[in-house]
Formats: C-alpha cells, structure tokens, sequence
C-alpha cells in the first residue's frame, strides 16, 4: 500500500526574541507568573518585513534542502495557518509563487492551533489518493499581529514562526512497521467556538480582529481532547504507550502537555517541548518542535512519533507516524 513518508524537515524562526521580561512595562505581569502557569520563557516576533509567507517560504526552503529536493520536485503545498498574508489569495499560492514554482496546486488549511495535523493528515489523503507524490506541509503563524497587546491573559502566550515537512509516497507492507503515516484522528466541535475566536472578519466586522480566549475554560477541555484522540489513533494502530519513541504535542502550555502526557502514560523523557522558547506558534508548533527534535538528532530514521494538537473551534486531532 502507499504511505506518506516524510522525506525532510525544516523551520523558521523570527529574528526578533521577546523575553517574559519585556512584558513587564507592557502588561501588568511578571517573569514568574508566565513561567509558573506556562512554561514560556520567551518567543520570537516578526518585525515589520517578515509575514506568514516569508517565514512558511524560509521554512519550506530548509526543508527541501533537508530532503535534497527542489521546488520542481513538489506536487502540491498545503500551508496550515490563521495568520495568512491576506483574506484571498491564499497564502500557499504566494508561497508557491515564492519558491518559483509554476505547476501543481496549493491551498490553506484552517483549523487554527490543529491546522499542521489536519494538514498532514489532508497530504496523506492527495498521496494515498494518488493525486500527488510530494507535497510541501507547511505551518506558519504570525499570531503577533492579531493579539490584543493591553490584554495580559493572551499577549504572554503566542510567538511567531513557522515549520514545514516534505511528504513523500512510499510503497509499504501495510503493517505499523512501514515508514510513513501509520493512523490519524481529527475532531472537531463548533459549539466551543466562543471560548478562543478572533473578534473580525471580512463578512462580518470588515476588519482583522484580536484574539479573544477563555483561557480557563480551554484549559479545562484541553487534557480530555487530547487524550481521546490519541487513545483513538493507538486503538487504530495497535499500539500502546510503550511502544512511542516520540511525543511532540502542540506547544501552548506545559502543565498541558505534562497533563497529557501523564494521562496517557507516555514517559516524561519521550515528550519534546519547545513551548519554553517559541511559546504558542499555534499551526507552526508541531513542525517547529519535529524540526528541532530532528535537527538535534533526538528524532531518526524508523523512530514512532505522536503528534498531536487542539485550539480554536474546538478542532483537536493527532497522528502517527514512523520517521
Ligand atoms: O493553543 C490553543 C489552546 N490554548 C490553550 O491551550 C490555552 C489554555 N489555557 C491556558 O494555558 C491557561 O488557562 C492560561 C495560561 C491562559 C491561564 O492560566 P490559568 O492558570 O488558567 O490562570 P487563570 O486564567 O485562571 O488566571 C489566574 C489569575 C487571574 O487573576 P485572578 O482573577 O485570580 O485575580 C488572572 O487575571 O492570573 C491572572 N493573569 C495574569 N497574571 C499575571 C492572567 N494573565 C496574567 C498574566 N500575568 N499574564
């Protein structure tokens, strides 16, 4: 049978670092409140010349490089964000246009801080399907500009950036051997929709909007999602905790991943976060943490990786995969 192999992997990061530090004239905070109740001890932010486009752009480069391919290689990009350079067109087609290529398709996926899993997910149905051998996954976030920077419940928590994978088609055995995407899970509940939203839009308010959270009331849902959609993507792999060399969940708070993870029985020294140097980069989270997880050797060739994410909407979802 086909799978989705990841063939190479690649990030970007804002030049720009914030510290807990540099809130405190901002917002009434402080470095030890963030840290306590987050685990983020700092965050990158676009300056004026980087856009969701030139950091997806930079990361889909790294990652082509990585997987010793070109843009003439790529079939399709699909580009997971809620931060895209415009309303319409998509942001994928401008990084399509960036990386000079002139065949094959692209289109955004919006499904906020779950848009990188839904994407991967999205990839493996074109390849499976047949309508594309590789495609560029990419998530990118400028979660920067839509924050309301007088609210100290939201401002302290999102960052910037921006990871990309290259999915390729294998032939596997069909069994949880094979490299490649081995079982997914999505989910999605829109009567949540008001407890983390942005308060615009083109057909509604006309303008872009600020970030709006019920940060408590996420966090009570957050564990319980999570867990289900893991439990049900073992169930269809047949495998249990044990058998996971990887953890890399969405990166939006640690006492959430540490709550998962210890749910889930899944060994504190399999988990990889992030979450302390790039803070919530919502789609940009899973790959940023692959990306570094893979750069510094912790991820190889054949290891079983978990990823998994859940935010606004609520949409949650997760995927395995063999590296
Ligand atoms: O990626 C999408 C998914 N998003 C998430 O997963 C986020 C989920 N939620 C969270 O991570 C946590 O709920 C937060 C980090 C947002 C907040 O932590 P919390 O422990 O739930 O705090 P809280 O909202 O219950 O607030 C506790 C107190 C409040 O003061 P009072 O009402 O107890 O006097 C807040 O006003 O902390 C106050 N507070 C702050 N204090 C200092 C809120 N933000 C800040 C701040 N600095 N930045």
């Amino acid at each position: 049978m086909i799978r989705s192999t990841v063939r190479g992997v690649g990030c970007a990061l804002p030049r720009k670092i914030m510290r807990n530090t540099d809130f405190e004239g901002i917002v009434e905070t402080s470095d030890e409140w963030i840290i306590q109740r987050t685990g983020i001890r700092q965050r990158h932010i676009a300056s004026d010349d980087e856009t969701t486009a030139s950091l997806a752009e930079a990361a889909a480069r790294d990652a082509l490089a990585n997987a010793g391919l070109t843009p003439d290689d790529i079939d399709l990009i699909v580009l997971a964000t809620s931060t895209p350079n415009n309303t319409f067109p998509a942001t994928a087609v401008e990084v399509q246009d960036r990386l000079g290529m002139r065949h094959g398709f692209a289109f955004d996926m919006q499904a906020v801080c779950s848009g990188f899993v839904y994407a991967v997910s999205t990839a493996d149905m074109y390849i499976r399907g047949g309508m594309a051998r590789r495609v560029l996954v990419i998530g990118s976030e400028t979660f920067s500009r839509i924050l309301d920077w007088s609210d100290r419940s939201t401002c302290v928590l999102f960052g910037d950036g921006a990871g990309a994978l290259v999915l390729e088609a294998a032939e596997g055995e069909g069994t949880i051997a094979d490299r490649g995407l081995l079982a997914a899970s999505l989910r999605s509940d829109g009567a949540h929709k008001e407890k983390l939203y942005v308060d615009g839009g083109p057909s509604t308010t006309g303008t872009v909007g600020h970030l709006r959270m019920e940060g408590r009331e996420v966090f009570k849902h957050a564990v319980a999602m999570i867990t289900d959609v893991i439990e049900s993507t073992f169930s269809q792999a047949g495998i249990t905790a044990d058998d996971l060399d990887w953890f890399v969940p969405h990166q939006a708070n640690r006492r959430i991943i540490d709550g998962s993870a210890r749910k889930l029985g899944i060994a504190e020294e399999k988990v990889v976060v992030t979450v302390d140097k790039h803070g919530n980069t919502s789609a940009a989270s899973v790959p940023l943490a692959l990306c570094e997880a893979a750069r510094d050797g912790r991820i190889k060739k054949g290891d079983l990786v978990l990823l998994e994410a859940m935010g606004g909407g609520f949409t949650w979802g997760a995927v395995l995969l063999r590296w």
